[in-house]
């Protein structure tokens, strides 16, 4: 079939049904969605058999919906329309949700019912909903309904529904005086990470994101009224409730930045960091038995003396590594080779193993006095390529990554680095740093890819800028194993897998070969100067004359509109479609 996604943004549930839909071998382009006439072009350029809309803020033009086939993913249950459906399902604290495709007609979400998948809710974000559950249930919708064509099948039954407006902030509300923790955790985890959840934070309006049950920490704190600010633990503030406490990780605040900007969104330690300086710190060792007790990283092992496995678990917001956190990670990984395993896996965090280096504090370097984005940008990368470096001289035991979530640029790089990588049939790859304005890339990349997947072969992917699925990085060499279909049967299989490797009597012979394999690569070429040669480069990405890095992450962090669709995915404007 030939299938056109039309989408506001080639997001993580647009890039999952690019790769499924083209490994199915459909024939599918994308538009972004950036005005009618650009779609009306792409369409007639394409002459789709279908058009898919997973992700779209405005609606398809009439001229498009009533001569083609228009089909929109809907993350709401069959019945509900609006543009808030998850929100409400989280405020609403729904125990099970679903996803609807449905036909495009005049009306919003007020089509013809193609196929609908329902899933359980979980206590999560809705960003972290939308990357699971949300985005499997989509995938196996939109297969169903393209079984249902051609097109020429009977048309399904339009939906009777109640319409649903954009969820007002006073809905989101807090009252912190009477709500507790699960309440306030619904309300923050319902806007996040779009639109957040409007508050005032020492005494300054802004918007929080990235809040965690904090009713470990709160017994180690005394005193504090609801809603009082009482400790602060990483990038996070600890703010009291009626019967506990919640961590705040990030906040956006509402005042506009020294660029006279909308503000960006930040740990909330550096957002205030005067006043949350005065705050006392609350540490957590990071192999503390209690897993509940939030910290963004944490440390336990399993399996018996002899053939024993450690999980190093580091849950960075939406997979950034700032230097600070790269620097963490790596004394944390210190402290995990020091004791006695057999095996040390990396898991990466839950919605996201990695995305590379910090691009908001970067972004927020620019605007210190006496600092500068280019500055940032080096000794972030510095700090991820220390911290790779740490698992490539690890000799003495076997490293995996374990992929629950995506990973993006380096992140991708830092999981090369382990000895095996695994992952589940829903985690997206993008192996590659060419879209962040041709930046070069660091983490060994020019290393660990090509001793992985051949010189040619390394080339074309990181040249290519394609997401994979993990079955494709498989096929390709990327992806040691593919445990499990989603991220719910993952943790247990990987945990059976880590201990397996652990106990299998040619794990010492594989330690010895991997030890060997490394004095002989540092013979012919030291890690230090493939790092040498990467930072080179990157040195001109930051300082050069050229300053396409620096404006494409001005434009991600900023989330300006695209005004094209990049032509490695706007397949139909290359001629490259049959
Ligand atoms: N630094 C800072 N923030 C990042 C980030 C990074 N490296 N990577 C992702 N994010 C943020 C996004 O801004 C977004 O923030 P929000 O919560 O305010 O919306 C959130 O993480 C999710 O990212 P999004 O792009 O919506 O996720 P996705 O799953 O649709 O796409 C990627 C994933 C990896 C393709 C995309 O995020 C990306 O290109 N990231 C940049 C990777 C990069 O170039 N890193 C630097 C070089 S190492």
């Amino acid at each position: 079939m030939r299938i056109l996604l039309l989408s506001h943004s080639f997001n993580s549930l647009t890039q999952r049904l690019w790769v499924e839909l083209r490994g199915r071998g459909h024939t599918v382009s994308l538009e972004l969605d950036i005005a009618d006439a650009v779609t009306e072009e792409a369409v007639a350029l394409f002459r789709p058999d279908v058009v898919l809309a997973p992700f779209l803020k405005r609606r398809i033009p009439e001229s498009v919906w009533s001569r083609h086939l228009c089909l929109v993913v809907h993350p709401g249950i069959v019945g509900d329309r609006g543009p808030a459906a998850l929100d409400r399902a989280i405020l609403r604290d729904e125990a099970a949700w679903g996803l609807t495709v449905l036909q495009a007609i005049a009306d919003f979400d007020a089509g013809p019912v193609w196929a609908s998948v329902g899933f359980p809710m979980r206590g999560a974000t809705k960003s972290s909903l939308y990357r699971g559950e949300v985005t499997q249930a989509a995938l196996a919708a939109v297969l169903q309904a393209l079984a249902r064509l051609p097109a020429d099948a009977p048309a399904p039954a339009p939906q009777a529904g109640q319409w649903w407006p954009a969820l007002p902030q006073a809905e989101r509300a807090i009252d912190w005086a009477t709500m507790p923790t699960a309440e306030v955790l619904r309300r923050i985890r319902c806007g996040d990470g779009h639109p957040g959840t409007a508050d005032r934070l020492f005494e300054a309006p802004c918007h929080l994101f990235d809040a965690h049950d904090g009713a470990a920490a709160a017994t180690r704190v005394p005193g504090g009224t609801p809603g009082e600010l009482i400790a602060r633990r990483g990038p996070a503030l600890l703010r009291r409730t009626v019967d506990g406490a919640v961590w705040i990780g990030h906040v956006r605040l509402a005042a506009l930045d020294a660029e006279g900007l909308p503000s960006l969104k930040l740990p909330a330690t550096l957002a205030f960091a005067e006043a949350a300086s005065t705050l006392p710190e609350l540490p957590t060792p990071l192999d503390r038995a209690d897993a509940a007790d939030w910290d963004e990283l944490h440390y336990r092992e399993a399996g018996t003396a002899g053939a024993r496995v450690g999980l190093l678990a580091f849950d960075f917001h939406n997979g950034a590594m700032s230097t600070r956190q790269c620097e963490r990670l790596r004394d944390a990984l210190r402290f995990a080779k020091a004791r006695d395993t057999q095996v040390l896996v990396l898991l990466g965090g839950e919605d996201f193993f990695s995305n590379g280096i910090h691009l908001n504090l970067i972004e927020a370097a620019a605007q210190r006095p006496g600092d500068s984005a280019a500055d940032e940008s080096m000794r972030n990368i510095q700090a991820m390529d220390d911290l790779v470096l740490e698992l490539l001289t690890t000799t003495d035991r076997l490293t995996v990554a374990a992929l629950r979530g995506n990973a993006g640029a380096g992140g991708v790089f830092l999981a090369l680095a382990a000895d095996a990588v695994w992952a589940h049939e829903g985690v997206v790859l993008n192996p590659h740093y060419k879209n962040m304005g041709n930046l070069y890339g660091s983490e060994y990349w020019s290393y660990v890819l090509p001793r992985r997947v051949g010189a040619e072969r390394a080339r074309q992917i990181t040249q290519g800028r394609q997401p994979l699925s993990a079955p494709q990085a498989q096929a390709l060499g990327l992806v040691d194993e593919v445990l499990a279909r989603d991220a719910r049967g993952f943790e247990a299989a990987l945990l059976q897998q880590a201990l397996a490797l652990a106990a299998h009597n040619a794990r010492p012979a594989r330690v010895a070969a991997k030890a060997a394999r490394r004095a002989a690569d540092e013979a012919e070429r030291p890690l230090q100067a493939y790092r040498d040669a990467e930072l080179a480069q990157m040195h001109r990405n930051f300082y050069g004359f050229d300053p396409s890095y620096h404006v494409a992450r001005y434009h991600f962090v900023r989330k300006l509109p695209h005004a094209w669709t990049p032509r490695h995915l706007a397949l139909h404007r290359e001629g490259r479609t049959p």
